[in-house]
């Protein structure tokens, strides 16, 4: 509806039963009773209130990965939406994950009790209107759940959902559009036998197994990839041009894309976004890498493929199951008047390492935390009270991120720039403005950006679900 020139949007977050794979329910937690949550669309500078409702039978936060947005509404991990019986002051339930490993010891991170400690958290009962400015690029951005120590299982349990912002001037492009243009939300999952969903949280009994990683520390790998919700769908397409949206919605899962016909040919990826809208110019790929809460905005070209044939997705990083990920099967042959221009945008931020007033380094490493083993930033674990990054307003900084193994990294209000890799340029993969950048095994990368938008306390964090709840997230407060 709307109301005043802002578009609103009713959700309530509530337990369901869904058919994800054939013929069995899974209990999920849901946005709106459907997995993924609702997919909402906007218009660049229009501004949206999404008023959430928690049914659920946990506190709950929402954020809007990519939004700029300002910190109210951005779903600080203690600005808890209280379910309806939920005791304001009595401590958090122990971490699910923790019965049976042991990692954390007791008491402090894990425990859930730094929400009841943040004497800043904004604390509800039931309701919450998020409202979002959205005037920043268009793009594909996502909702997911954010609570302190709780998030990687949240999302695990289903509450996710895309947020698609436009313009005119995108529009105007010709890109392909309508049918031609798809979402695709990757995530993947592990069932037990009934059906529900398997998780170290929920199941300390799991087993690895291949394709499955019940490790909580490492992030947890799942055997059945989702798209839309969807296992390893087949999805019927026009011998056209297609725009692919996707989003890599998994806790720990990595994939490295390519599109293979049954010739065993192998289509081109033509690249024209990143996570913060359109590049300058596509750039092709013949396969094209995906780390956690990333997003590529991918044409897809299926003239050409006889009709009646398949192109699969692939994830070269699976094996057994988990190398395929989705199927398009060529129905037939349509006209085709979409196209990719070869100027995509001409709004992209180029600061210059001249602008920059400091240049920041972060460290993100394994550690040890409250007598366990944690993922930790600059050597300390997440502390809501704690202040560890401050910046001015519009300036401009360039970071050096330290990584030891994987860890996708995201800030949150901003995008950036990748100035380099371990001294090197950036790969071609990193073109255009981004928020989450995956820094590979002993990599260390450099970003640039301006912080621009709002005040007020944000953060950034590891976006590995687990590695986050575990402590690799931080402060970053913009005054
Ligand atoms: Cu996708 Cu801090 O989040
Ligand atoms: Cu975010
Ligand atoms: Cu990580």
């Amino acid at each position: 509806s709307t109301s005043g020139g802002i578009d609103r949007y009713e959700i309530t977050q509530r337990e369901a039963s869904l058919e994800i794979l054939p013929g069995v329910r899974t209990p999920l937690w849901t946005y709106g009773g459907t997995f993924p949550g609702p997919t909402i669309e906007s218009r660049r500078g229009r501004p949206v209130t999404v008023a959430h409702r928690n049914e659920l039978p946990v506190p709950t936060v929402v954020h809007l990965h990519g939004g700029r947005t300002p910190a109210a509404s951005d779903g600080y991990p203690t600005d808890l939406v209280l379910p309806a019986g939920w005791p304001e002051a009595a401590p958090a339930k122990p971490h699910p994950a923790m019965n049976g490993h042991g990692t954390h010891g007791g008491g402090g991170h894990g425990m859930g009790g730094h929400g009841m400690n943040d004497p800043r958290a904004v604390v509800t009962r039931l309701t919450r209107d998020y409202t979002f400015p959205l005037d920043q690029r268009p793009t594909l951005l996502w909702y997911h759940d954010h609570r302190m120590d709780f998030t990687a299982p949240a999302i695990w349990r289903g509450l996710a959902g895309s947020h698609i912002v436009r313009d005119d001037a995108e529009e105007a492009l010709g890109l392909p559009a309508g049918r031609h243009e798809l979402p695709l939300m990757i995530a993947d999952r592990a069932f037990d036998a009934d059906g529900r969903l398997d998780y170290p949280a929920l199941d300390p009994t799991l087993r690895e197994r291949p394709g499955v990683r019940g490790s909580y520390l490492a992030g947890v790998l799942g055997d059945v990839i989702l798209v839309n919700g969807a296992p390893w769908p087949v999805h019927e397409v026009d011998a056209a041009r297609y725009r692919l949206r996707v989003l890599n919605a998994s806790n720990a899962r990595h994939y490295d894309l390519e599109a293979v016909g049954d010739d065993g040919r192998r289509l081109d990826l033509v690249q024209i976004g990143a996570d913060q809208g359109l590049l300058a110019a596509p750039v092709t790929h013949s396969h094209l890498p995906i780390a956690p809460a990333e997003r590529y905005d991918v044409v897809i070209d299926f003239a050409g493929v006889p009709i009646g044939s398949r192109v699969r997705i692939v994830n070269r990083l699976g094996s057994g199951r988990t190398r395929d990920v989705m199927a398009f099967r060529v129905a037939r042959n349509v006209r085709d008047d979409s196209r990719v221009p070869r100027v995509l945008s001409n709004d992209l931020p180029n600061w210059r390492r001249s602008e920059a007033v400091r240049v920041r380094e972060f460290s993100f490493r394994a550690g040890r935390m409250h007598g366990g083993h944690g993922w930790l930033i600059g050597g300390l674990p997440f502390d809501p009270a704690r202040s560890d990054v401050t910046v001015g307003l519009g300036e401009v900084e360039v970071w050096r991120l330290v990584a030891d193994v994987h860890h996708p990294v995201h800030l949150h209000l901003v995008g950036f720039r990748v100035l380099s890799r371990s001294g090197r340029p950036p790969l071609p993969h990193d073109a255009g403005l981004k928020d989450t950048v995956s820094l590979r095994p002993g990599e260390s990368a450099e970003i640039i950006t301006r912080f621009d938008g709002y005040r007020g306390r944000y953060l950034f964090h590891c976006h590995n679900a687990e590695h986050e709840d575990m402590g690799m997230m931080a402060n970053l407060e913009v005054i």
